[in-house]
């Protein structure tokens, strides 16, 4: 009897990855000399110690030009084999074109097509699940997804509810076929009712840039602290907890939880929710506060280059943001 051969279907994983931070470091000692406030309040409140701010001029996509010259390098491809860039930013370099339009020409690859993704602090996590679809597909064999901020131009340096929590940074992954591991399952939501807890009014069509829109800064983020605080705690815990059952897993298999670094209390709310010891959720909140698209990225590369995730491990990348957005993926390195 003739038997039929189905090829098993090849994985999508992530091949290669890099990072980039502006050299100047904002400590909260600084801040204490430009706003009313302290070290101790910040470092209680949020766990966050200094933040990476960029030096004016520089704009997203110098960041993350940088962070995907890595990436590529790590994946061992060249500039020209890329098929798709993905740029997660709620900081483009402008409103039009997109930013992964100006990284794509920087970097040289003159085959991809490209465009930008504005889920706030999900972007990375949002800019993952598209990628590995379009692979999935068969359109592309290859993408690159890249989560970048310049926070410091949209935040106000004289409002202390919000700038002592953001930093500037980039992060970039590449997405190819794997012959083992790969992503196993994703999780995505969103619910615009939220949209008024965490936005930039300021610059867009609703409010378009004029001299009373700069007056009243509406062009810097504005946030209501404590309700997002809440929704936050919960959407992750959903959206880990979510993920996790889509791959066939329970959460005490999860070998290193990678979420959204936006404070302390909210992860370690969430890790308490999941139930997962310490030593399994990756931190470096302290180091760069809330980088939001680029936040989940730079944390996984830390986490790479300091040995914390081995072949076979289970990693599980959660984040929530403006919007509401949230997301998680969870990856088998
Ligand atoms: N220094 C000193 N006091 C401060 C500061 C500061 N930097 N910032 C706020 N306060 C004061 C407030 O004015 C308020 O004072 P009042 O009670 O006299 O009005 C008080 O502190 C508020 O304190 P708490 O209730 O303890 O605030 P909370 O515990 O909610 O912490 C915080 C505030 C850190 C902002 C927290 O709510 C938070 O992290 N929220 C989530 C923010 C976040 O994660 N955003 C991520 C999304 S980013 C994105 O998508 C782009």
């Amino acid at each position: 009897m003739a038997t039929k051969k189905i090829a098993a279907k090849k994985s999508v994983g992530i091949t290669g990855i890099g990072m980039c931070v502006p050299k100047r470091v904002l400590t909260n000692q600084e801040l204490e000399k430009m706003v009313d406030t302290s070290d101790e309040w910040i470092t209680t409140r949020t766990g966050i110690k200094k933040r990476r701010i960029a030096e004016p001029g520089t704009a997203s996509s110098d960041l993350a030009e940088n962070a995907a010259r890595k990436a590529l390098e790590s994946a061992k491809l060249k500039p020209e084999e890329v098929e798709l860039i993905i740029v997660a930013t709620i900081t483009p370099d402008m409103p039009f074109p997109s930013t992964a339009c100006f990284v794509q020409s920087k970097i040289g690859a003159k085959n991809a097509a490209c465009f930008d993704i504005g889920a706030a602090c999900s972007g990375f996590i949002y800019g993952l699940v598209v990628a590995k679809n379009f692979i999935d597909s068969g359109m592309y064999k290859n993408a690159i997804v890249i989560g970048v901020e310049v926070l410091s131009s949209v935040t106000d340096y004289t409002d202390r509810n919000t700038c002592v929590l953001f930093g500037d940074g980039a992060g970039a992954a590449v997405l190819q076929h794997v012959s083992s591991g790969g992503i196993l399952s994703h999780y995505l939501g969103a619910d615009g009712d939220l949209a008024n807890l965490l936005y930039l009014p300021g610059g867009g069509s609703k409010n378009p840039a004029s001299a009373d829109t700069v007056k009243n800064k509406l062009h810097y983020i504005k946030m209501s602290g404590t309700e997002v605080f809440k929704s936050a705690v919960r959407l992750m815990t959903d959206a880990a907890t979510h993920a996790v059952c889509e791959a066939n897993l329970g959460c005490k298999d999860i070998s290193l939880l990678i979420p959204h670094q936006a404070n302390i209390r909210i992860i370690n709310s969430v890790r308490h929710r999941i139930g997962l010891p310490e030593e399994k959720v990756y931190l470096n909140v302290a180091k760069y506060g809330n980088v939001s698209a680029a936040s989940t990225i730079i944390a996984l590369c830390e986490a790479v280059e300091e040995k914390r995730i081995k072949k076979g491990d289970i990693v599980v990348l959660v984040a929530f943001g403006a919007g509401f957005t949230w997301g998680s993926i969870v990856i088998k390195w």
